[in-house]
C-alpha cells in the first residue's frame, strides 16, 4: 500500500503571516513538497527546497518539472542552509521556513524505524546514513543513554529504562522498534485510556539524538539570520516545547521588545535588534485543521522579520537547549 502523502501543518496561517511573497525563498523541510508548493502559488520567484532525507528528492523533482526556473532541490541540512543559500545565489533570501521534525512518509514507514507503533529496524535516521537508534542504543553507556531519555524526551523514568537497557542488550543487541519499545513498557505504569504510549517519549528523545535534532536547529536560525536580506521572514512551525523554546528564545533575544538588552551590561554596548516579531505568541491550529490532521494538535508557528543589524551567532544552549554533548555520547 503507498504511503499517504503528507499533509502540511499551519500552512495557511504561515502563508497569510509571510505575504505577499516574492523573491528567493529557502524551505529547509521540503519533505512532501506542501510549503514549496505553496510559496511558490503565493508568488515566490524561486524556492530552494532542502530535505536531508533522499526519499524527498523524487517530489523535488516532480515540483522542480511541475514549475520550470522556479524550483531547486538540495539533498542537505537546513543547518547549512546560509552556505547552501550562498552557493545558490548572489542575492539574499526573502524568505526562510522550517517544518521541523519527521514527515508522515517517514514516521508510517514501518522500515524507517521511528514509531513504536510500528515493527521494524531500529533506525529512525532522517538521512538514512551514520549511525542508527540502534548504535545508540547497543553502544552508548548507561548514564548517557539516560541523560539523553531525560533531556530530550523529559522522561522521569531516564533512569530506570537506561538500566534496563543495558540489562536487556547484555542479553542480546535490541534491533527492532518492537523490542525497545516492550523494555520501555515494562519499565512504566500501564497507561490509562487516552494517556499516550509507554515509549513515546523515549522515541522521540532517541529520535532527536539520532538526527541532532536540536544541533541542527539552532545552526538553521542563525544560518536564516545569516543569509536573509532586510526586512525577509523566518517561519518556524515545533512540534515539542523543547524546540518552541528555541525558536521563541532565538526571536526574542534579537528582537527589540526589551528581552535582549542585558541590564547589567554597560550602557552604550546593546545590540540594535536583529530580529522584529511578526507573531507575538506562537500561531496554533484551529478545530477544524486537528480535527483534519491531528498532527497539527502539537504545532506551533512563530514568524520574525529581519533588521539591518548584524548577524550574531548564537549556540544551542544559550537558546535553551539542554547541554548534552552529543560527540561525547557517539565518541
Ligand atoms: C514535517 S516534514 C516537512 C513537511 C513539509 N513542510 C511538507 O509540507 O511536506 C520535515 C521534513 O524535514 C526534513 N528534515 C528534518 N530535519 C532536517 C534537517 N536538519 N535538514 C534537512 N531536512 C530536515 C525531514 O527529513 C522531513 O522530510
Amino acid at each position: 500500500m503507498a504511503t499517504p502523502a503528507h499533509v502540511p501543518v499551519l500552512l495557511v496561517p504561515l502563508l497569510a503571516h509571510v505575504s505577499p511573497v516574492s523573491g528567493i525563498w529557502l524551505d529547509g523541510t521540503f519533505g512532501a513538497g506542501g510549503y514549496s508548493a505553496g510559496l511558490i502559488a503565493a508568488g515566490a520567484d524561486h524556492v530552494i527546497g532542502v530535505d536531508r532525507d533522499p526519499a524527498a528528492a523524487a517530489a523535488g523533482q516532480a515540483l522542480a518539472q511541475a514549475h520550470p526556473g522556479k524550483f531547486t532541490f538540495i539533498d542537505g541540512e537546513f543547518g547549512d542552509l546560509a552556505e547552501i543559500a550562498a552557493d545558490f545565489s548572489d542575492e539574499p533570501l526573502s524568505g526562510v521556513v522550517l517544518d521541523i521534525g519527521v514527515s508522515s512518509m517517514q514516521i508510517d514507514q514501518a522500515d524507517r524505524g521511528f514509531s513504536f507503533a510500528k515493527p521494524g529496524p531500529l533506525d529512525m535516521r532522517m538521512a538514512q546514513s551514520g549511525p542508527s537508534a540502534a548504535d545508540l542504543v547497543n553502544g552508548a553507556d548507561e548514564a548517557a543513554l539516560a541523560d539523553i531519555l531525560f533531556q530530550f524526551g523529559e522522561e522521569r523514568a531516564s533512569r530506570r529504562i537506561a538500566r534496563a537497557i543495558v540489562a536487556a542488550r547484555a542479553i542480546e543487541p535490541i534491533k527492532t522498534t518492537e523490542a525497545l519499545a516492550e523494555i520501555v513498557s515494562k519499565c512504566l505504569p500501564r497507561p490509562k485510556p487516552g494517556q499516550i504510549h509507554p515509549a513515546t517519549r523515549s522515541f522521540q528523545a532517541l529520535r532527536i539524538a539520532v538526527n541532532d535534532e536540536l544541533g541542527q536547529l539552532a545552526k538553521g536560525l542563525v544560518g536564516a539570520e545569516m543569509a536573509l536580506a532586510p526586512g525577509g521572514l523566518l517561519a518556524v512551525v515545533t512540534f515539542h516545547s523543547l524546540e518552541d523554546r528555541m525558536v521563541k528564545r532565538f526571536m526574542a533575544g534579537g528582537a527589540d521588545d526589551g528581552t535582549q538588552v542585558n541590564r547589567y551590561a554597560p550602557a552604550g554596548i546593546e545590540q540594535a535588534p536583529r530580529w522584529e516579531k511578526v507573531t507575538r505568541k506562537a500561531v496554533t491550529a484551529d478545530d477544524a485543521e486537528c480535527a483534519a490532521n491531528p498532527r497539527a494538535r502539537s504545532a506551533r508557528l512563530r514568524v520574525a522579520r529581519r533588521t539591518t543589524a548584524a548577524a550574531k551567532l548564537v549556540s544551542a544552549a544559550s537558546l535553551g537547549a539542554p547541554g548534552l554533548n552529543l560527540d561525547e555520547v557517539w565518541a
